[in-house]
């Protein structure tokens, strides 16, 4: 079995993989409250939370799976991208299990784990295909091959998908995290009311940008004042959700049509979203092409996922991971 680590945010996750990375026995995700008070993820606030419940999580996984450590013969875990102390505990903690049971260590990008979600969500799935990952931090499209290698196609040129909905919750005054909030906010909501931007919309063109987005909605509340943009809520977020939805369905089906993917992966916390999972479901069902969206749950951040991309990482060999180290990029 794989023992998989992810502590790259504010997600205290672990999970145990079958050794094919292919169907997970237990996924165990402890998500920290500790920053909805203010509005955003405090770095220091999340290694430590890490700190406390990492060992009690990755208990929890192997009770829940109903293995013993003894039943793992590989420890994978997130050593990039992310906040780097939020990093640290996680590799440390995989580290000391590793080398106390001389296992060798699997070094996991998050962003491949992200991918790696549709392995679980479909187990017979094998690239090449094309995948959007849409998270609070990263917004990106990916060609992967054959050979499970990733080839960036395009990505956001400033905020990503998820941070631009948080931002904008965030402006209407909603809770964090915003993805969830602004979904609630837009139920029964007018989408067309309000004619929110689409940036980069040329032909070819497989980058995103948020940012103009959010300075239009911005502009929009001054202009409504307070009592207004209370009671268009429903509009303005129906609104805004639809622009971000829209920005990324098209720049994934134009990534498709110019790479001639066989199918579509969709992953990342974004991708939760009911508007983006139903909008491209209709798409793909058009154009008859394979689409794969795991289940909300394997979207957010989560262990498992680290653990179905552990068999396409090259492991380090026990001993020789001790001075591995984790990156921020
Ligand atoms: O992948 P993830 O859990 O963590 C990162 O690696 O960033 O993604 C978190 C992001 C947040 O921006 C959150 O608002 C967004 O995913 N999100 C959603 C939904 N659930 C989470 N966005 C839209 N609709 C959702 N249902
Ligand atoms: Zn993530």
């Amino acid at each position: 079995m794989i023992l998989a680590i992810e502590t790259s945010c504010d997600d205290t996750c672990a999970a145990i993989v079958e050794p094919d990375g292919r169907r997970a026995l237990s996924n165990v995700v402890h998500t920290q409250t500790e920053h909805n008070r203010y509005g955003g993820v405090v770095p220091e606030v999340a290694s430590r939370a890490h700190l406390e419940r990492l060992d009690g999580v990755i208990e929890k996984s192997l009770d829940d799976a109903g293995v013993t450590l003894a039943d793992v013969s590989r420890v994978a875990v997130t050593v990039r991208p992310g906040l780097i102390g939020a990093l640290l505990v996680g590799v440390a903690a995989a580290k000391g299990i590793a080398y106390s049971r001389s296992l060798p260590l699997v070094p996991v990008n998050h962003l491949e784990g992200h991918v790696a979600a549709a392995y679980l969500a479909e187990p017979g799935l094998e690239p090449p295909f094309v995948a959007l990952i849409a998270s609070g931090g990263h917004t990106a499209l990916y060609c992967v091959d054959q050979n499970h290698n990733m080839h960036l196609l395009g990505e956001t040129l400033d905020d990503a998908a998820g941070e631009a909905l948080d931002k904008g919750a965030r402006m209407l005054g909603l809770g964090f995290p915003g993805g969830p909030a602004l979904q609630r906010a837009a139920q029964g909501g007018d989408r067309a009311r309000y004619d929110f931007p689409i940036a980069l919309k040329e032909k070819n063109n497989l980058d995103f940008s948020f940012s103009g987005l959010k300075t239009s909605l911005l502009y929009r509340l001054k202009e409504l004042g307070e009592e207004q943009a209370r009671t268009e809520l429903p509009h303005l977020a129906a609104s805004y959700e639809s622009a971000v939805v829209e920005a990324l369905v098209r720049k994934l089906l134009r990534a498709a049509d110019l790479h001639e993917a066989p199918a579509l992966v969709v992953a990342g916390g974004v991708a939760a979203n009911t508007l983006l999972r139903r909008t491209l479901e209709q798409e793909c069902a058009k154009l008859n092409t394979k689409l794969v969206i795991p289940p909300p749950e394997l979207c957010t951040d989560n262990a498992a996922m680290i653990g179905a991309a552990a068999p396409h990482t090259p492991a380090i060999a026990y001993p020789n991971y001790l001075s591995l180290n984790a990156r921020s990029v």
